[in-house]
């Protein structure tokens, strides 16, 4: 009855053994089944809910579950605080997940997941884009290029091969400016280059949208694509009144939310009437070469973060850390040997003697 933790050594020896291409690889291959599995009723994933606040910082702590039939259960804690990176060098995401025994409600596990969130975030656009974008894209523009970026430049272009330009942007100048270093050790292919608004949108054959814009602060870009094929990543709409993508652009593409009611609540969706909102990656998913000619069209991927990624990701760093052996096996939970006796301690005594001194 241990619980197996994976903190942020772990996952450093993780990458260190597996590689980051390997785990994003995997990752995309898990999610193209994970999104089949929800289509046929395997997975199920109940509303996410949270706490929403202002003091002592604008913020967000919300909880994300999902089941997998006859499997366990996965609960994904995440905090949104956009103001870490400035005021506290810290990430605007930071999250942990726990994956639990459907037998018996044990813990088996809780692993870091502001790695994992980023992780998947990237490795579900890359989906997205495999299923609605030209396979022979060759520019990305990234707008917002804080800890999302990364992993949609990874993702992305692990997806597309032919990809040959990242171009970004970001309102904060010294994110913008940090982001090939951070970019450099992935060793992509694709040059990257800081540019103008003005100067990425008509060059973008794809587009991710990863900012933290403020509720009712978007769109984040205006027109400014005249391509008939444009792929977008909306991926950080997540939030009630916080979208990125103009509406007229919405309104003539097609818009394919990873959760229908999520999106409609919290993406870019929000701003579509529901006849307007196109066919969920689910269902995609369950036959994508039916969908193929939405690749010559305006795509829009409403990624708003789903838990059927949270329990691909922790079920696939659960294998992992059994395999190379990493982790820490702690007794959390109170087991005795009498289950009905929660008092069944190994030294009860002092407890009742420190009781009766009140
Ligand atoms: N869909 C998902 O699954 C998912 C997962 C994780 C995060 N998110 C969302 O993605 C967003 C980005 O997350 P992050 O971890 O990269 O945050 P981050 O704070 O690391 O980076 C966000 C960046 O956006 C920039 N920005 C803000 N407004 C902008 C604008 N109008 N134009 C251009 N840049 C702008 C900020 O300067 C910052 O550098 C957040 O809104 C987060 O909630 C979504």
């Amino acid at each position: 009855m241990d619980t197996l933790i994976i903190d942020r050594h772990d996952i450093r020896r993780l990458v260190d053994s597996v590689g980051l291409d390997t785990l994003m690889r995997e990752l995309i291959t898990r999610l193209k089944t994970s999104f089949a599995s929800f289509q046929s009723g395997d997975i199920s994933t109940p509303a996410r809910s949270g706490c929403s606040y202002h003091r002592p910082q604008l913020g967000l702590v919300e909880w994300m579950p999902a089941m997998q039939t006859g499997g366990p259960v996965c609960v994904k804690i995440v905090g949104y605080h956009p103001s870490n990176p400035s005021t506290l060098n810290l990430p605007t995401i930071l999250s942990t997940t726990s994956l639990y025994d459907t037998r018996t409600g044990h813990l088996l596990g809780l692993a870091d997941a502001t790695f994992l969130t980023a992780l998947r975030t990237g490795a579900a656009s890359a989906v997205a884009t495999s299923w609605l974008a030209q396979e022979d894209s060759k520019v990305l523009g990234l707008i917002g290029c804080g800890a999302q970026a990364v992993t949609q430049a990874h993702a992305i272009s692990l997806a597309l091969p032919k990809l040959q330009e990242i171009l970004f942007f970001d309102t904060d100048s010294s994110t913008m400016t940090s982001l090939p270093a951070r970019l450099a050790p992935l060793r992509l292919k694709a040059s990257a280059k800081a540019a103008a608004l003005d100067q990425l949108m008509p060059k973008a054959d794809i587009l991710c949208t990863a900012t933290s814009v403020d509720v009712a602060g978007g769109p984040v870009f205006t027109e400014g694509t005249e391509k008939s094929s444009l792929h977008i990543n909306a991926v950080g709409s997540d939030f009630p009144g916080k979208t990125e993508v103009p509406l007229a652009l919405l309104r003539r593409a097609r818009v394919c939310p990873d959760f229908r009611d999520q999106a409609i609540a919290e993406g870019e969706c929000q701003q579509l009437r529901p006849d307007e909102i196109g066919v969920d990656l689910a269902t995609i998913a369950g036959n994508p070469e039916d969908f193929a000619h939405y690749r010559d069209e305006q795509t829009v991927f409403d990624s708003t973060g789903w838990a059927v990624e949270d329990l691909a990701a922790m079920e696939m760093v659960m294998g992992y850390a059994e395999e190379l052996q990493l982790g820490q096996r702690v007794e959390l939970e109170s087991v005795f040997e009498d289950p009905m006796n929660p008092y069944e301690f190994d030294a009860p005594a002092p407890l009742i003697a420190h009781a009766s001194s009140f």
